[in-house]
């Protein structure tokens, strides 16, 4: 079915410690549905990891309720098959097994199921061709490149299958070009195999390449975006710009971009007024 929801937050809430008290999150409520590719941002210590270990049942709230495929967290016995089964995550550090080959790494989750050593090694196989890395086999991590290894981590998430990816800063420790690489793997891994994807971000270029962006601030969400098409998403940037909120506050004597005047004397040009206008209406 459409548009069925896969995860559910009510009014949750997380307070670490026992003497000075962390609320890291303050009743968040929120709802994705399935096949939906979400990016979660906000400062630092806004809550952002603290929500997806509680989606991911890697910890428990202080109170609230998750909701995941259907199962209370709360009501769940088996948190380790339920996490196994249900979720892949992806963290900033790969936490790959040094030791272990890209293929012994990827199959690891695999051991879980009832499948002979064979079909192991050939899913995950198939699965590091599917991320690009069918000649790095047996390439140990230190072999790789630092997109290699969250591509290896990616394959490793995806190996039973589940519903639900979660990742934590994927592109934190990248440089922009492999960081775009991962995300636009993770990107055709949401559309062609239908993963929801829940992403934590700091880099608003990767948000904006997500259906859904949320925004924490102290434990809080404060604001929910539906990314747009290329071009709103564009004038969105520049309306929160110094240039943006200088064109719609109209503080400016004089304001020129590129050769084109948008103010002169205080007073809006045609282009000035076009721009303002296009700003106020995003
Ligand atoms: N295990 C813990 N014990 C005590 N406090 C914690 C713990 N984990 C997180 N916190 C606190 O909870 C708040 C939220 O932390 P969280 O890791 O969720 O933030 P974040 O948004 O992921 O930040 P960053 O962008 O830096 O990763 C912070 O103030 C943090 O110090
Ligand atoms: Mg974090």
């Amino acid at each position: 079915m459409e548009n069925e929801t896969i995860v559910e937050t009510r009014e949750l809430a997380k307070v670490y410690g026992d003497g000075a008290e962390v609320r890291a999150l303050d009743g968040v409520t929120l709802r994705i549905t399935q096949k939906e590719f979400v990016s979660v941002m906000g400062p630092s210590g806004s809550g952002k990891s603290t929500l997806l270990h509680l989606i991911g049942a890697l910890d428990r709230p202080t109170s609230g309720q998750v909701i995941v495929a259907g199962q209370d967290l709360a009501k769940v016995k088996n948190l380790d098959r339920f996490r196994s089964q249900t979720v892949g995550f992806v963290f900033q550090l790969h936490n790959l097994i040094p030791t272990l080959t890209a293929l012994e790494n990827v199959e690891i989750p695999l051991y879980e199921q009832r499948i002979s050593g064979r079909e192991r090694r050939e899913r995950a196989r198939e699965l590091l061709e599917l991320v690009g890395l069918g000649e790095r086999l047996r390439h140990l991590p230190s072999a790789l490149s630092g997109g290699e290894r969250q591509r290896v981590a990616i394959a490793r998430a995806l190996a039973n299958k589940p519903a639900l990816v979660l990742a934590d800063e994927p592109t934190g420790d990248l440089d922009s070009q492999s960081g775009a690489e991962v995300i636009g793997l993770m990107h055709e891994l949401n559309r062609e195999l239908g993963t929801t994807v829940i992403v934590v971000t700091h880099d608003p270029a990767v948000a904006r390449q997500t259906e859904r962006i949320v925004v924490l601030d102290s434990g809080r969400i404060v604001r929910e975006d539906v990314v747009g098409d290329p071009y709103s998403e564009d004038l969105k940037m520049l309306k929160n710009s110094p240039l943006g909120r200088a064109v719609l506050e109209g503080i400016e004597v004089d304001l020129t971009i590129e050769g084109t005047v948008l103010y002169r004397n205080g007073q809006p040009t045609e282009a000035g007024r076009f721009l303002r206008e296009m700003l106020e209406r995003i």
